[in-house]
């Protein structure tokens, strides 16, 4: 498999931004793979967040990958600037734009992987005639445009469904999750075929990033070790 089996991505949406550096540093120690990084316009989803200049400057902040979530309508018209400024991923919604399989292609041709995202009323199906072409598959379990919010276990089901068309098909797309992730539901979703967890508050809101992060995977890595 060309990706890495279980990667921790601490979403800096939940990270206090007056020191955003000093939290990179301890998400960083606990062994972060990759940082994720939501963009919000506003319009896509009910909130705004951070574009392109806060990921230039995290771009010089780190050497991680930064996994670039674009929750915003018309994401092909920024995709060049976002990889311009350092993204090494780029995500986009299936639901926010008409011309999907252009927005991936554009974000290949770039140089950066591509990821397609759903959110929890999109089902799997949507993706049938793409998944050969991204380098991850998001499932959102939460409505997308806050952190903190409560896990939708249904998005197990759809976590299911990806890791089984991809060992059907021979694929070898990264199934991600993002929201409402935390110790506890890690383990299920690492069994359910997660190889990239997005956490923000079990990360951040905690007297201790750098553990949160070494749970986070440790209790992922517990879990595939007793899938039998
Ligand atoms: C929500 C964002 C998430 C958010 C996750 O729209 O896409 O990345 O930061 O936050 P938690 O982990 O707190 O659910
Ligand atoms: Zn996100």
């Amino acid at each position: 498999m060309a990706y890495a089996r279980i990667e921790i991505a601490p979403s800096i949406l939940a990270s206090d931004f007056s020191r955003l550096a000093d939290e990179i540093r301890k998400v960083t120690e606990g062994g972060a793979d990759v940082l994720h990084v939501d963009v919000m316009d506003g319009h896509f989803v009910p909130n705004i967040s951070i574009g392109i200049p806060v990921v230039a400057s995290l771009r010089k902040a780190t050497r991680l990958p930064l996994d670039v979530h674009l929750m915003i309508e018309r994401p092909e018209e920024y995709i060049e600037e976002f990889v311009q400024a350092g993204a090494n991923r780029v995500l986009v919604h299936q639901e926010a734009t008409v011309h999907l399989d252009r927005a991936l292609a554009m974000i290949r041709e770039l140089g950066a992987e591509a990821g397609v995202v759903i959110n929890p009323a999109t089902p799997v199906a949507m993706l049938g005639e793409i998944l050969d072409r991204v380098d991850t598959v998001l499932v959102m379990s939460v409505n997308p445009g806050f952190g903190g919010q409560k896990f939708i276990s249904g998005s197990i089901e759809k976590i299911r469904q990806l890791n089984q068309w991809r060992a059907r098909y021979n694929a070898s797309y990264r199934i991600q999750v993002d929201g409402g992730v935390e110790r506890h539901n890690t383990g299920e979703l690492a069994q359910a075929g997660v190889n990239t967890f997005v956490a923000g508050t079990s990360v951040f809101h905690t007297p201790d990033p750098a553990a949160a992060v070494r749970d986070l995977r440790k209790a992922a890595m517990e879990a595939l070790s007793q899938k039998v």
